[in-house]
């Protein structure tokens, strides 16, 4: 498996595999990405023999304030998306794309990782992130319809 930046030929692809993620409801509030928000972005890919399993980018951005540990004037990378197709979780494709970002954001010159993660299954998306990633736990925004 090979991960590495996304042709323009395959944004379309991506669209798809977006509008999918967004219908697929294994996570809260998913909008499909659009054209736009991929052209403004460096997308990485997974791809196993041709095919296309996953896709990831996020953005660095420098701190104007201070929030949490960021502090202003540092770098924090900001993770965006990362998404597997079905068919193809819980063989580290997902945990090879995080890294890739997380090198990119190293390069970037960032300190700081954040992701807010927005998966229903959250004991699965806590154990990805926090036991095989490494990130910290950091605050639980929760809801209820009445
Ligand atoms: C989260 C996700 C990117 C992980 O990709 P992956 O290729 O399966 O990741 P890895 O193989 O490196 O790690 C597997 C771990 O991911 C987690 N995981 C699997 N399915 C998941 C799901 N639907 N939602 C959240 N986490 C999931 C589990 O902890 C799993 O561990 P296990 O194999 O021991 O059960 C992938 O499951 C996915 O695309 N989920 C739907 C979209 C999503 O939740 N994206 C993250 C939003 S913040």
């Amino acid at each position: 498996m090979n991960i590495r930046l996304c042709t323009k030929e395959e944004l379309p692809l991506i669209l798809k595999m977006s509008e999918v993620f967004a219908t697929e409801g294994c996570c809260n509030g998913i909008v499909p990405d659009t054209m736009d928000d991929l052209l403004e972005n460096e997308i990485y890919v997974a791809e196993e023999a041709g095919e296309i399993l996953g896709y990831a980018y996020g953005s660095a951005e420098t701190a104007s304030r201070k929030r949490w540990f960021i502090l202003p004037g540092t770098k924090n990378f900001y993770v965006e998306v990362i998404y597997v197709k079905p068919e193809h979780r819980s063989r580290e494709v997902g945990r090879k794309l995080y890294k890739r970002l997380e090198n990119r954001a190293k390069e970037l010159g960032c300190g700081t990782m954040e992701v807010i993660a927005v998966s229903k299954s959250y004991q699965k998306l806590l154990h990805f992130y926090i036991d095989e990633l490494g990130l910290e736990f950091f605050t639980a925004h929760l809801m209820k319809k009445i």
